[in-house]
């Protein structure tokens, strides 16, 4: 395990399907060999739940490495940060036991600030696209509308936030962001940018410095590699890049430290919100997947679609990614079925030909017809001296044939120490 992290490198745990893949549960496991753990890019849109020891704990924008107490954290400019989000999950976990001293939690002053008016700002454009159904079925956290502020150059950022009467003068300059800042809102955003001001620092130094000094960094990816706002399935997607190439960006770390990219995925797909879900089921084996995999939004409470494992889009992840290894979550929830699904290739459902290439338009998409294959389902997870049941094996070697990439881990239940590592790396 401890060889997927090298000490002056950093490894990026990326998901591979529409979010939700359980990331969280897999970089708290690398991470307690870790010295940094990172967020680079998305906001409080995501959300990790780790189990501890029967105790959920779930995080929204601090990294999950947070949970070890000789990790460090940081969040990196790329990151949309509300701040009374944040210094509410800061007072949470401390609340909880966990060590947030500042000495530890890094948070860049480059961060984008989520104000008032972006979070109304999403709300009222899902309504109105909702009228013409058109919803995307965002988190409503204000995620798309920060970003787009940041690329107009409109959106202040945290560094700016804390300069004394900032935000006093913002509201009262007639900018379009200052709309929802009324004395009682200005006061709390103050008092948590207060709270903030220790942990804010220039992160891209912080990593720099730790890099030279051997430490072993992970960046840990927020949503997954299907909702890219480039490469997923657009315009369903969420506002930021999530592919590898995009990582080093968001917390200023030059690409060539990244040496490692290990691809998460789950042994079946969900997927919150609207938009393409090739392989999507419905009626009971929907709801015993949902109900067994506890399939509900840990950040807006959302219950998640439910659909077969998609080699079709894995493979392309894989392509765009680069993934150098898979980590296969929640293979314990499909225990008991007679057969397990996936998706092997896209038909045109127009013409009843196979398609060769990606979907590339929102036209495309709609077109698409799943050729799902069935493989034989496992009663239990593990077989034999803790190696994986063989149905499940089969699966998974399913899975690295179709890709020419090794599963090094499957997760075989919620806990820490349920899973197997394979083909140790
Ligand atoms: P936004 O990121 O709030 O703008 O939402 C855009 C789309 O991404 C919606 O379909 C959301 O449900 C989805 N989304 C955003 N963050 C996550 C996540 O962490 N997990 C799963 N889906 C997400």
């Amino acid at each position: 395990m401890r060889s997927l992290l090298k000490a002056g490198k950093a490894t990026c745990i990326l998901g591979s399907q529409f979010g939700d893949e359980g990331k969280g549960k897999f970089v708290d496991l690398l991470a307690q060999d870790a010295d940094l753990v990172c967020r680079v890019q998305g906001g409080n849109n995501a959300g990790h739940t780790i189990w501890v020891s029967g105790r959920k704990v779930v995080t929204h924008l601090l990294p999950s490495g947070v949970l070890h107490p000789q990790c460090e954290v940081a969040i990196g400019a790329g990151v949309v940060v509300d701040p009374l989000v944040l210094r509410d999950e800061i007072l949470r976990l401390k609340e909880q036991g966990f060590d947030l001293a500042p000495e530890r939690v890094h948070i860049d002053f480059r961060a984008t600030a989520i104000l008032p008016a972006h979070k109304a700002q999403d709300l009222k454009r899902e309504f109105e696209r909702s009228q013409t159904g058109s919803a995307i079925g965002t988190t409503g956290r204000g995620i798309g509308p920060a970003y787009a502020s940041r690329a107009q150059r409109d959106a202040p950022r945290l560094g700016e936030c804390i300069t004394g009467g900032f935000l006093e003068n913002f509201a009262n300059s007639g900018h379009p962001l200052a709309d929802g800042l009324t004395p009682e809102t200005i006061t709390e955003l103050i008092e948590a940018l207060k709270f903030l001001r220790p942990y804010l620092k220039d992160v891209a130094m912080i990593v720099h410095n730790r890099l030279n000094d051997g430490a072993r960094v992970m960046i840990e990816g927020a949503q997954g590699g299907l909702l890219d706002v480039s490469y997923g399935t657009y315009p369903y997607v969420t506002s930021s890049n999530l592919v590898s190439g995009s990582c080093a960006g968001g917390i200023g770390m030059p690409p060539t430290k990244i040496t490692e990219i290990v691809g998460v995925a789950k042994a079946y797909s969900t997927r919150v919100g609207h938009g393409p879900f090739p392989g999507e089921l419905s009626g009971a084996l929907e709801e015993s997947i949902r109900e067994r995999g506890h399939e509900f939004g840990s950040t807006t409470g959302r219950s998640r679609r439910i659909g077969w494992l998609d080699l079709v889009a894995l493979r392309y992840m894989s392509c765009v990614n680069g993934y150098t290894s898979l980590a296969l979550m929640k293979s314990d929830v499909l225990c008991g079925l007679e057969h397990v699904g996936l998706v092997t290739a896209y038909k045109d459902k127009r013409t009843g030909q196979l398609m060769s290439g990606w979907p590339m338009t929102a036209q495309a998409w709609e077109s698409i017809e799943p050729v799902v294959e069935f493989e034989s389902g496992w009663e239990r997870v593990i077989g034999v001296q803790n190696t994986l049941d063989k149905s499940l094996e089969r699966f998974v070697q399913r899975i690295e044939t179709t890709l020419g990439v090794p599963v090094t881990y499957v997760s075989t239940g919620a806990e820490r120490l349920e899973g197997v590592w394979r083909n140790p790396v």
